[in-house]
């Protein structure tokens, strides 16, 4: 697919730049087989968020709900970071300010090495209990179909955000002030339809951030950036990664 380069203006922006605030979403994660929720192929095509992604639905039909987070666990398991993942991890040993802000449940930015991620809608492959909060690790729907339970009685769900819930609020103010401060922000494959991930970008343009978007496609926001790359992040951040001559690398860089 073709693709637009960076500019000289941006790479200069990221040459001078000490404090740098990625924004990630579905799209990033869309070149290792994940569905993304929008746009053709997406999630919410086929599936009503209504039924699968809130707590009314999980309260109503849990065994439904986990089924779909099972699944969606699977593909989870069997994908592997992407050449856009791993440009990002190397993208962060530049800077001493780098903030990777992502709204993907899956992990794969810390199997690629990135080190100060924050997941704002948390992690698919972890557990929490539904009523009292405490973690649960990995527990799952049972073979048997079996539900997981907590000690204090409530039914144990996917440590992941709904819609209606709130974000986790510490994972949120740290977001919020790394984009205050950012003076390069980059939103990559999200379609910037959900709040308050959304909200970031703007945040980081009253603060003077070069504001960048990484996507095949136009979004809602396209119009508010300063530079916009069409193209999968997959071969757009590779070629950023080489423009500024970081060592990329296609491997884990760090021990996760
Ligand atoms: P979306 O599915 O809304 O948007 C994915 C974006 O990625 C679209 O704008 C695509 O054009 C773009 N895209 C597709 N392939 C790409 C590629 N190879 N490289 C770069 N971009 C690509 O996903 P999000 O914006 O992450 O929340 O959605 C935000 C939230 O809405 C999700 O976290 C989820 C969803 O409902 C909850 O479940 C609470």
């Amino acid at each position: 697919m073709p693709y637009t380069a960076p500019s000289r203006e941006l790479l200069q922006h990221l040459e001078k730049a000490r404090s740098v605030v990625v924004l990630t979403g579905a799209g990033v994660s869309a070149e290792s087989g994940i569905p993304t929720f929008r746009g053709q192929g997406g999630l919410w095509r086929e599936f009503r968020p209504e039924e699968l992604a809130t707590a009314a639905a999980f309260e109503q039909r849990p065994k439904l709900v986990w089924e779909w987070y099972m699944w969606r666990r699977q593909l989870v398991a069997q994908a592997e970071p992407n050449p856009g993942h791993f440009a990002l991890a190397a993208l962060e040993t530049k800077y001493s300010e780098f903030t990777l802000v992502t709204q993907n449940v899956d992990g794969l930015h810390m199997r690629a090495g990135s080190r100060n991620v924050i997941e704002l809608h948390g992690n698919i492959m972890r557990s929490r209990c539904h009523e009292c909060g405490s973690p649960a690790g990995e527990a799952a729907l049972d073979k048997d179909g079996q539900l997981p339970a907590c000690e204090c009685g409530g039914l144990i769900r996917p440590d992941v955000i709904w819609f209606g819930e709130l974000l986790p609020p510490e994972a949120l103010k740290r977001a919020w002030e790394a984009s205050a401060h950012a003076e390069v922000f980059l939103s990559i494959g999200t379609s910037s339809a959900v709040q308050p991930a959304a909200g970031l970008a703007d945040m980081a343009k009253r603060a003077g951030a070069y504001l960048v978007e990484v996507n095949p496609d136009t979004t809602e926001m396209s119009d508010r950036f300063d530079e916009v790359l069409r193209g999968p992040s997959g071969a757009i951040l590779p070629t950023l990664c080489e423009e500024l001559r970081l060592n990329f690398s296609r491997a884990p860089m760090f021990a996760v």
